[in-house]
């Protein structure tokens, strides 16, 4: 088990006012620094580093360790499966952070936290998972699974057996990264964990009173289990508000699923990236 958390996610943009106002006045994030890149903007559980570039592409995604030691020794087993280790790109994690990359180009942060910032009281939602897409999703599920540690929760299959979702988790949690197949490699959607049904209820209220649609849910994931609602940001990336995400039994074998409609949402709609 990685025993590592996400933490905070940076994003690419051509847009980085659009963003930061949506993330500001939507999300209830604030600014709490302007490094050379970008800008960091933070509420309670959760924490986004926007640098310009490409839209709707992820250029890191940090994951916490509980302390040093796990660090250490999560550092060693990376080296030991033959991962290259890079400079860690996060302003937000320590020295002592390093990174990797998959092979589409996203890259995971490993590190601790050194940020003391005073978190505003906000709305319920702790940056929970991030998902990327990718046209060749089995290098990336052999990478991840195989040299970084995630364990593969739940597998989402076609008919003819190409795997079109793959949900991963680093914790106790049914996932924190996952893979899906689609058109083009990308940032596919960032989650964040509220505390109860009632939370997604007044985060639906709030989106629409700035007119900002639903575009998918309310609904309940096959896979994890989780209620969620999706909104879009201003460069079309989703974003998903969830609650009730699975926790994993610690011997609980590997879910195989069927890629329609249902498996995506028990209670309707499914958005399928890939037909
Ligand atoms: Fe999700």
């Amino acid at each position: 088990m990685l025993n590592v958390k996400l933490h905070h996610l940076s994003f690419r943009t051509e847009n980085q006012k659009s963003m930061v106002n949506f993330y500001q006045d939507m999300m209830g994030m604030n600014k709490i620094s302007h490094p050379n890149d970008g800008v960091i903007l933070q509420a309670k559980n959760r924490i986004i580093h926007f640098v310009e570039g490409t839209k709707n592409t992820l250029n890191y995604a940090g994951y916490i360790a509980p302390d040093i030691e796990s660090l250490e020794k999560l550092r060693t087993k990376h080296q030991k499966s033959g991962l290259d280790l890079l400079k860690s790109p996060s302003p937000i994690f320590g020295d002592t952070a390093y990174a990797i990359k998959d092979p589409d180009g996203n890259r995971l942060v490993f590190g601790l936290s050194v940020a003391k910032t005073k978190e505003e009281a906000s709305m319920a939602g702790r940056m929970q998972h991030v998902v990327v897409a990718s046209t060749n999703v089995q290098p990336l599920i052999n990478f991840y699974s195989d040299q970084v540690g995630f364990i593969i929760s739940d597998i989402v299959k076609k008919e003819d057996g190409q795997i079109t979702s793959c949900f991963m988790r680093s914790d106790n949690e049914h996932h924190s990264f996952a893979v899906f197949l689609g058109d083009s490699n990308k940032l596919d959607h960032n989650c964040y964990e509220t505390d109860s049904w009632n939370d997604i209820r007044d985060w639906a209220d709030h989106f629409a009173e700035a007119e900002i649609p639903i575009f998918w849910g309310p609904g309940r994931h096959g896979p994890g289990n989780n209620l969620f609602i999706m909104v879009k940001d201003p460069d079309g990336n989703p974003v998903e508000l969830s609650a009730e995400i699975e926790e994993v039994e610690k011997d609980r074998q590997t879910g195989f699923w069927v890629h329609n409609e249902r498996t995506l949402n028990s209670w309707g709609k499914g958005l399928l990236r890939v037909d």
